[in-house]
């Protein structure tokens, strides 16, 4: 590194920063892009929450169409996503490039980072190519990719400009036809993680990932793809299929049964937001209208996992099933499923994070939201025990007083045994006797939750969330 012209001591700096070329008027640094680019890959994306992302990007563009194409090649496989959005002008296309994009967002816009389209990408491939068509009178396309393997030989945030013509045809044909535009994953090292991505293994494997991500998109955009949205439509294809959407509320079985719905006003530091809970309860195995019926509202994750709250962002499905620390995963309570929708003024609150798949109950409302819900919980209960709802309710029985592993005082459940084809739940471990002099308060535990849970790997969080459950009962209002 240079000596500075000045001496150190004109400059007031110090002899220890003046030997690592430190300045008291600050420097620009720059970061290194091979190593950020690595580690931007590794923010805990799985791959069907990578394509909602850049299916949110299309919503945003207002696009009423997006096409998911999974390509088996080998090791030349792709992954292609498709919209009839807006399309970019080359100066939205270049900051779109960025990371961390500058722009201002509507109300209801499901951005907010400026970093979904690249680090979504990433976490999935070497080459992301982003080709895109705006003017509607004429077929020009630009297209540029960042390049994993260039950027660390070159240590340069540079992006590469592709030709039309080395484009895969269907993107080419596509934009053709549309204005609109076309991401595409080339190079799936952390989708063909295989030693042969050439064999069979590696094949099947892309296959089951495209199920998967219809099943992923079919809930995540429900309210979109069933034209709940205002002014909103939106059709999904993965690999020709188109996306049905999936609902979790079962809401077109007649039992059914819809509870009160609640908002909550919540000041946040953008200014105030609505909370709105809807809770409902599924009804029981014997009263869906078909054994097939019961079965497609099990979920991707089946019946037990599928509990609790389903948290909307700008109506957009963030977090589905878990109980947010509330309540432990519980075999008896698996047909309550609660609607919790905010608006991203709250984001901050909610704590959203950049792959958009959890968010945290604001500590402000979790009281006001778990005596809401309790309703709901019960009846679920009941529906369970005994396949239609007992009326009126039995009177709650006196709250048990040792820790008996369940975080609900009203719980006096009897399994009589299980209704699907989920694996039996082993009542959770009792909760530990607190040790110390004074009792945690409840806000130390939310916030303390709130740590774990924001650092928590996906697999981790039910887990975590039910320990914190059983802890709730520990602690000082
Ligand atoms: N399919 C698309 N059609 C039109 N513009 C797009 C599309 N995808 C991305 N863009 C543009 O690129 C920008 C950057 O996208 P990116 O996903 O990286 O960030 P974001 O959507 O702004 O925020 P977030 O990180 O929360 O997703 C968007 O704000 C939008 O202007
Ligand atoms: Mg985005």
């Amino acid at each position: 590194m240079q000596e500075p012209s000045v001496t150190a001591t004109e400059k007031g700096i110090h002899k220890k920063d003046r030997e690592h070329g430190l300045s008291t008027n600050g420097m620009l640094l720059v970061p290194s892009a091979k190593r950020m680019v690595r580690s931007l890959r590794d923010m805990g994306y799985e791959f069907a929450a990578a394509v909602a992302d850049l299916i949110d990007n299309s919503v945003a563009a207002k696009a009423n169409t997006v096409r998911v194409n999974v390509e088996w090649e080998g090791s030349k496989s792709y992954v292609l996503i498709a919209d009839n959005g807006e399309g970019m002008r080359p100066e939205v296309l270049q900051e779109a490039l960025r990371f961390g994009t500058e722009r201002d967002y509507d109300e209801g816009d499901l951005g907010k980072f400026g970093l979904g389209l690249k680090t979504a990408s990433l976490s999935q491939c070497l080459r992301v190519t982003v080709a895109t068509r705006w003017n509607p009178a004429r077929a020009d396309i630009m297209a540029y990719c960042w390049d994993v393997e260039h950027i660390e030989a070159t240590n340069r945030w540079e992006v590469l400009s592709v030709k039309a013509a080395d484009l895969p045809s269907a993107a080419r044909l596509h934009l053709k036809e549309t204005p609109g535009t076309v991401v595409i994953w080339e190079r799936l090292d952390r989708l063909l993680g295989f030693k042969f991505p050439e064999g069979e293994s590696a094949r099947k494997h892309l296959l089951g990932m495209a199920r998967e991500l219809e099943q992923h998109a079919a809930m995540v955009f429900h309210r979109f793809l069933a034209s709940e949205v205002r002014g909103k439509r939106l059709a999904i294809y993965v690999n020709d299929n188109r996306v049905e959407a999936w609902d979790p509320f079962a809401r077109k079985e007649t039992k059914t049964q819809k509870l009160e719905p609640k908002t909550f006003r919540v000041e946040g530091e953008k200014g105030k937001g609505d909370v709105i809970i809807e809770p409902y309860v599924l009804p029981s195995q014997a009263l869906f209208s078909t054994p097939e019926a019961f079965n497609r509202a099990s979920g991707p994750r089946k019946w037990n996992a599928q509990q609790g709250f389903y948290i909307y962002r700008a109506d957009r499905l963030i977090q589905s099933g878990g109980w947010c620390g509330l309540r432990a995963t519980d075999e008896h309570r698996k047909l309550a499923r609660i609607a919790i929708s905010f608006n991203p003024k709250l984001d901050d609150e909610f704590k959203i994070n950049v792959p958009k798949m959890r968010v945290l109950l604001p500590p402000a409302i979790r009281d006001d939201v778990e005596k809401w819900i309790k309703p709901a919980v019960k009846l679920a209960e009941e529906v369970y025990r005994h396949g239609k709802p007992k009326s009126p309710p039995p009177p709650p029985p006196p709250p048990p007083q040792q820790p008996g592993g369940d975080t609900d005082p009203d719980d006096d459940v009897t399994l009589l045994g299980d209704e699907d084809q989920d694996p039996p739940v082993s009542p959770p471990p009792s909760p530990p006797r607190p040790s110390g002099k004074r009792k945690a308060t409840r806000s130390e535990l939310d916030v303390v939750a709130g740590l774990l849970i924001q650092v928590a790997l996906p697999e981790e969080i039910e887990a975590l969330e039910n320990a914190i459950a059983r802890a709730r009962p520990l602690t000082e209002t």
